[in-house]
């Protein structure tokens, strides 16, 4: 890897930059949010077709439904990552296609579409990457309680061998669960994501559930023969308002545990924190974790997945609510974001990304990493000659891979960087109303558009480096 000075004008030089060789280039979707085809082909019913229904939860009523209507158009999408160059694609099996009500009987339709896509990603050199959940379960588990039953587990472990003995001889790398926080803190404690429970105490059983889940699918990938296995969170670096404030400091540690350590730790060391455990004891009586299951937790992973957007900010305040995405968080307050913000109103700061790299490559050291996702919202459309362009979405990506480069140059065993997102899709709860595509999507036409950042990113993969 090698530091160059690129440019001779007057201006400060902007510094060249290559990634170590083999450096995976790629880009990521889920299946919610681009597939469409919501009832094709024996697909069930998944919690979030439910709460995008359900009055006042998803903006403007938007639902799944047509979404990207990627279902039938993978092949243009494959044709159109493969002139961007990307090495690799991170796509997510929507549980419901392959097992409609979530145990039992196997959808065959459904298993065929995701292998129609990975022969065609296969035959223009594109490496896949597959996560097998990425929030959509179906519905009929969510009618058992979701993840605060602890049968969910078992069941995804079932549903990822299942997926695995069809695709396992040709996809390499499996990605259990995406951003367990999300499922668990926005699904079950503030509600904002499905299935839109408001419960602490079903939170922080989500959690474990989830995470078992992770586990118990670990061990089944690992005894058919899958070997390279991975999670990807959203670890956030939280940090104290005022450093020098030591209510504001044991904020965030508490925060620090309820957002990162109450994953890593398990997932990488065996076991939960014990600060974290006496917290959540406050909600819930723990009677969720049985003996043995931090075991199965830490089953070996060959690399983290890391999706990266924004930093936090907290500090002590006494009577103050706390965040609902927290259990047990008030008196706790979050700095309203300072600076320049995308348009989901999230602060900018890639430096806060070389800190977390660096921080987790230290205190879980052993595991590779990688970027699964990071990205940025802006509303930017085709302009009358049909072009797109989002100068603040390339400035973002490249503050941040400059960040992780600033990582592999302070030891970081990072491995790869996917953008988020291929195209424009379905942002959850605020529907089509948030653009985080280098790929513009009409969602009246269908029609893709390389947004400037999608060219420029085939540059960036070209290059294999920042100019
Ligand atoms: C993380 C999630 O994995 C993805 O589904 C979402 O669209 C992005 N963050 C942006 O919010």
């Amino acid at each position: 890897m090698t530091a160059t000075v690129t440019s001779t004008s007057a201006q400060p030089a902007p510094v060249g930059i290559s990634f170590p060789d083999g450096f995976v280039w790629g880009a990521a979707t889920a299946s919610y949010q681009i597939e469409g085809a919501a009832r094709e082909d024996g697909r069930g019913p998944s919690i979030w077709d439910t709460f995008s229904r359900t009055p006042g939860k998803v903006h403007a009523g938007h639902t799944g439904d047509i979404a990207c209507d990627h279902y039938h158009r993978y092949p243009e999408d494959v044709a159109i990552m493969a002139d961007l160059g990307l090495a690799s694609y991170r796509f997510s099996v929507a549980w419901p296609r392959i097992q409609p009500d979530g145990t039992g009987p196997v959808n065959v339709r459904g298993l065929d579409f995701y292998d129609r896509l990975t022969d065609e990603l296969l035959g223009k050199g594109i490496d896949p990457v597959v996560t097998l959940y990425h929030w959509d379960l179906p519905q009929t588990l969510e009618d058992r309680g979701g993840w605060t039953n602890r049968e969910t587990a078992e069941a995804f472990a079932e549903y990822a061998q299942i997926v695995h003995a069809r695709l396992g001889d040709r996809v390499g790398t499996w990605t259990t669960l995406n951003e367990p926080w999300c499922s668990a803190y926005l699904g079950y404690a503030s509600g904002i994501h499905a299935p839109g429970v408001q419960n602490p105490a079903s939170a922080l059983t989500a959690v474990h559930h989830l995470l078992l889940g992770h586990g118990l699918a670990a061990r089944a990938l690992r005894s058919a023969g899958a070997q390279n296995l991975s999670i990807t969170l959203n670890p956030c670096e939280v940090s104290p308002l005022d450093p020098e404030s030591a209510a504001d400091r044991d904020a965030a540690r508490l925060i620090d545990g309820l957002a990162n350590r109450i994953f890593l730790d398990p997932l990488l060391r065996g076991q939960y924190p014990a600060d974290v455990l006496e917290h959540i004891s406050r909600l819930t009586d723990l009677s969720h974790i049985k003996d043995g299951d931090e075991a199965i937790i830490n089953a070996p992973i060959e690399l983290l997945g890391i999706n990266f957007y924004t930093p936090s900010y907290v500090s002590a305040k006494p009577g103050h609510p706390g965040a609902p995405d927290y259990p047990g968080s008030d008196g706790i307050a979050f700095r309203k974001p300072v600076g320049p913000v995308t348009d989901m109103g999230w602060q900018i700061e890639p430096a806060s990304l070389t800190r977390l790299l660096t921080r987790i490559h230290r205190d879980y050291p052993g595991t590779p990493l990688l970027i699964t996702e990071n990205g940025a919202a802006y509303p930017e459309v085709p302009s009358e000659n049909g072009e797109v362009h989002d100068l603040r979405r390339i400035e973002y990506i490249d503050a941040h891979l400059r960040a992780c480069h600033d990582a592999i140059a302070a030891g970081v065993d990072l491995r790869g960087y996917f953008a988020w997102s291929l195209m424009d899709n379905f942002e959850w709860a605020e529907g089509y109303a948030k653009r985080f595509g280098i790929v513009h999507v009409d969602y009246t036409t269908q029609q893709r558009v390389l947004k400037d950042s999608a060219k420029w990113y085939r540059e960036v993969i070209r290059r294999n480096g920042l100019e």
